[in-house]
C-alpha cells in the first residue's frame, strides 16, 4: 500500500512564507476536489473526454489476449520497442524498475548511431519488433519501422511477418492500415486513452508482458489507486497551492535507487504535456503549468541539491521511497581502508535509505517544501499504484487550473514544420515561412 507522508510541508516546519497549513486547507479546498473528481468522472463517460484511462486497470481481458500471445513466443529473445513519448515512457520505467534484465530495446530517437548499433547486434530470427503509436503517424515510430522492417524482410523474406507486432489505433491510422494489409498481429489502444495516460493499455502491457512483467499484479496495484484516492486529491491540492500561492514553479520528482530513475521522466512527460497549456476551458490566455524536474537519488545529491538547497526557494520536492529494496548487499570490512570502517556489515541498501532521509531534514532545514510518497517495495503492485495515482493527481491539478490536461496542441506546430522540412505532402507553406 502506497503510503504518503505530507507533514514535511506544514508552515510549522518550514515557515508560513514556504509551508502550508495541512488540515485547514484541506478542509478549505474539499468542495473543489470533489467537483473536480466528479467532473472527471462524469467526463469519463464521454469517449471524447479522453478519460478511458480511469477504467483501465479494470480490463484484465486484454491482458489476458497479451498474455496468451506472448506465451507463443517462445523463440523470441530479443524485443525491439519503436515508439516515442507516452508510447515508450511507461513500459520503458517500468521495465527499468521490475525487469531490468529484460531484453527490451527502446528505439525512441532517431539518431543513427545508436540504432545501428542496435542493429549489428540483434539476430533477426530471434527478434520481435513492437511498432507502437496510436496515431500511427508519427515520423519518429515510422521512420525506425521502415528500418525495422526492411531489416527483417532481408534476413527473413515472408517469414517477417511473424516478427512484428503492431500496437495502434483500432480504426484509424497508417499502421492500423499497414497491419491489416499484410495481416500483423495488431493490438488496439483504446481511442479515449491519450498516449501518456496509456501505460495500462497494450501500450505498455505488451512489452512489460515481453519482459517478464506479471501483468495481473501491476493491474490490481493500479486499480487500489481508486480505493485510496485520497493520496492523489491531497497531492494534487499541495502541489496546486504551493505553486499558486508560495511561488513554487519546479516539482521536483525524486525516487531513489536506479530502479525507479525512469519513473521521473515519465511523471515530467506526464506533468509537462498535461498541465502546460495557454488556455483554459473557457478560452481564457493564461500560460500554466509547473515545470517538472527529474532528480534520482543518491546519484543527484552529488548535482541538483546544491542548488535544491541553497539556491532560488522556488521548488516543491516529491520523493519517491521504496520502504523495502529486496535482499541489500553489505559492505565487507576492510583493514586498508579505515575510513570506511562505520559502513562495514551494513547494507547499500541502508545507505540508500539513510541518504534520502538526509536529504530529506538538509531541506526541510532549508525551508524548502517537501513530501514523500512511501511505496512497500519495487514490485508490480506498488508501482501500479504509484503510477495510476501520479495519472489521478495530473488530471486533478488540471481540474484546479482548470485546463484540459489531455490535449497537446503545442506540439502539433513543431510536428508541421518537420514534416515541410522533410519534403512531405501539404506542408509546402509552412516551408515557405521559415
Ligand atoms: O502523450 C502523448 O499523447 C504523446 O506523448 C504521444 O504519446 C506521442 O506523441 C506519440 O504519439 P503516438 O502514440 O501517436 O505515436
Amino acid at each position: 500500500m502506497l503510503e504518503l507522508d505530507l507533514s514535511p510541508l506544514e508552515s510549522s516546519r518550514i515557515g508560513p512564507e514556504n509551508g502550508l497549513e495541512l488540515e485547514p486547507e484541506l478542509k478549505a479546498w474539499q468542495g473543489e476536489l470533489d467537483r473536480a473528481e466528479q467532473a472527471l468522472k462524469t467526463r469519463a463517460r464521454n469517449p471524447k473526454a479522453m478519460l478511458g484511462w480511469i477504467r483501465q486497470p479494470e480490463d484484465t481481458e486484454t491482458a489476458r489476449q497479451i498474455l496468451r500471445y506472448v506465451e507463443g513466443l517462445t523463440w523470441v529473445q530479443d524485443v525491439v520497442v519503436l515508439g516515442i513519448g507516452g508510447s515508450a515512457l511507461g513500459a520503458k520505467a517500468l521495465i527499468s524498475a521490475l525487469r531490468p534484465e529484460a531484453s527490451v530495446h527502446f528505439v525512441d530517437n532517431v539518431d543513427p548511431a545508436p540504432v545501428k548499433a542496435l542493429l549489428a547486434r540483434l539476430d533477426p530470427r530471434t527478434t520481435l519488433v513492437v511498432a507502437i503509436s496510436k496515431s500511427g503517424a508519427t515520423a519518429e515510430t515510422l521512420a525506425a519501422y521502415l528500418i525495422f522492417r526492411r531489416w527483417l524482410l532481408d534476413a527473413l523474406g515472408e517469414d517477417w511477418r511473424q516478427h512484428v507486432a503492431i500496437v495502434t489505433d483500432p480504426e484509424k491510422g497508417p499502421l492500423r492500415a499497414h497491419a491489416r494489409a499484410e495481416g500483423l498481429t495488431a493490438f488496439d489502444v483504446p481511442p479515449d486513452v491519450g498516449g501518456r495516460f496509456s501505460v495500462f493499455t497494450p501500450v505498455g502491457l505488451l512489452p512489460l508482458a515481453l519482459a517478464g512483467v506479471d501483468l495481473m499484479q501491476l493491474l490490481m496495484g493500479a486499480r487500489a489507486a481508486a480505493h485510496r484516492l485520497d493520496n492523489a486529491r491531497k497531492s494534487a491540492l499541495m502541489l496546486f497551492l504551493l505553486e499558486r500561492y508560495r511561488g513554487k514553479r519546479i516539482h521536483v520528482l525524486m525516487p531513489y535507487g536506479t530502479r525507479l530513475a525512469l519513473v521521473a521522466d515519465w511523471f515530467s512527460q506526464l506533468h509537462a504535456e498535461s498541465l502546460g497549456k495557454a488556455y483554459d476551458r473557457k478560452g481564457a490566455r493564461v500560460h500554466v503549468g509547473p515545470t517538472p524536474l527529474k532528480a534520482v537519488g543518491a546519484t543527484d545529491q552529488h548535482s541538483l541539491l546544491q542548488l535544491f538547497r541553497e539556491g532560488p526557494n522556488d521548488k516543491a520536492f516529491i520523493f519517491v521511497l521504496p520502504r523495502d529494496l529486496g535482499e541489500d548487499l553489505p559492505m565487507p570490512k576492510d583493514p586498508g581502508l579505515t575510513a570506511a570502517d562505520y559502513l562495514f556489515g551494513k547494507g547499500l541498501g541502508e545507505l540508500l535509505l539513510a541518504e534520502a532521509e538526509g536529504t530529506r531534514r538538509a531541506l526541510t532545514e532549508a525551508r524548502r517544501p517537501q513530501y514523500a510518497i512511501w511505496l512497500p517495495g519495487i514490485n508490480e503492485a506498488a508501482l501500479g499504484e504509484l503510477l495510476q495515482t501520479l495519472m489521478w493527481q495530473t488530471a486533478l491539478l488540471g481540474e484546479l487550473y482548470g485546463i484540459n490536461a489531455f490535449d497537446q496542441p503545442g506540439v502539433e506546430l513543431a510536428k508541421r514544420y518537420t514534416y515541410a522540412l522533410m519534403g512531405r505532402k501539404g506542408f509546402e507553406d509552412l516551408m515557405e515561412e521559415g
